[in-house]
């Protein structure tokens, strides 16, 4: 595909963590930094996509020509990315809570005198990337990542297949030299009848080589 395949069209990406609030002071987090988010924002608006960034909390800037909307939980990114549509393409880089707790508390929570323990309740986020591939407004292509510390081929297709999706990008976590936190990254990414193994590299790097395969999966 022409390196400005990408050009004029609507791309919406999500990243970053989400922080599931229990009270007016802890949340539950995970450990994305956005940082193969926001390295894939940049490379499509250098690529003269319209591109739409809905971020969890992160520390990161936001990239020049990128329309940036920043949220805090799961439920707010879902409203966010659903107020964003139509798009031509979807990238679901989030690593969204799976879980939230049930009630918030308005008041920090205490400890309870003689109990060593305490039992959090919670429940299911909605699947934002799983919904959005079922969206009536026909998005060009919709891409999903998968973080897996093993099986990682096995739950890769899984999703790709039950999310609906037109390609996943798995990594590895848990290894040296990539996943959360880190500037590098090694990934494979599926569709429904290929894959593509990229060895390790800078997220920046990742994020130009996965959007030559995005430009190629549009014409495919
Ligand atoms: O199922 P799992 O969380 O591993 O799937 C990962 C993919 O699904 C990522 O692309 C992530 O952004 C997306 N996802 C989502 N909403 C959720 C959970 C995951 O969009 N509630």
């Amino acid at each position: 595909a022409a390196p400005d395949r990408l050009h004029g069209m609507r791309v919406l990406i999500s990243a970053g963590p989400t922080y599931e609030d229990l009270d007016p002071v802890r949340y539950v987090g995970n450990r994305s930094s956005g940082k193969m988010g926001y390295s894939l924002a940049a490379a499509a608006a250098r690529r003269g996509a319209q591109v739409v960034l809905v971020s969890g909390p992160v520390q990161l800037p936001t990239p020049p020509g990128v329309q940036r909307v920043d949220v805090r939980s799961a439920a707010q990114m879902r409203e966010a990315v659903l107020a964003a549509l139509p798009a031509d393409i979807y990238i679901g880089a989030a690593a969204v809570a799976d879980y939230t707790p049930r009630q918030v508390a308005q008041q920090k929570l205490k400890k309870t005198a003689g109990s060593q323990t305490l039992t959090l309740e919670l429940v299911r986020t909605p699947d934002i990337l799983a919904e959005v591939a079922a969206q009536e407004q026909v998005l060009k292509l919709v891409v999903g990542f998968a973080a897996e510390t093993h099986d990682v081929e096995k739950y890769a297709r899984g999703k790709l297949a039950d999310k609906h999706l037109d390609l996943i990008v798995a990594n590895q976590v848990g290894i040296a030299g990539g996943g959360f936190e880190s500037d590098q990254n090694a990934a494979t990414a599926y569709w429904n009848d290929g894959h593509r193994v990229f060895p390790g590299t800078a997220k920046t790097q990742l994020a130009e080589q996965l959007l030559d395969l995005i430009a190629e999966r549009l014409d495919a």
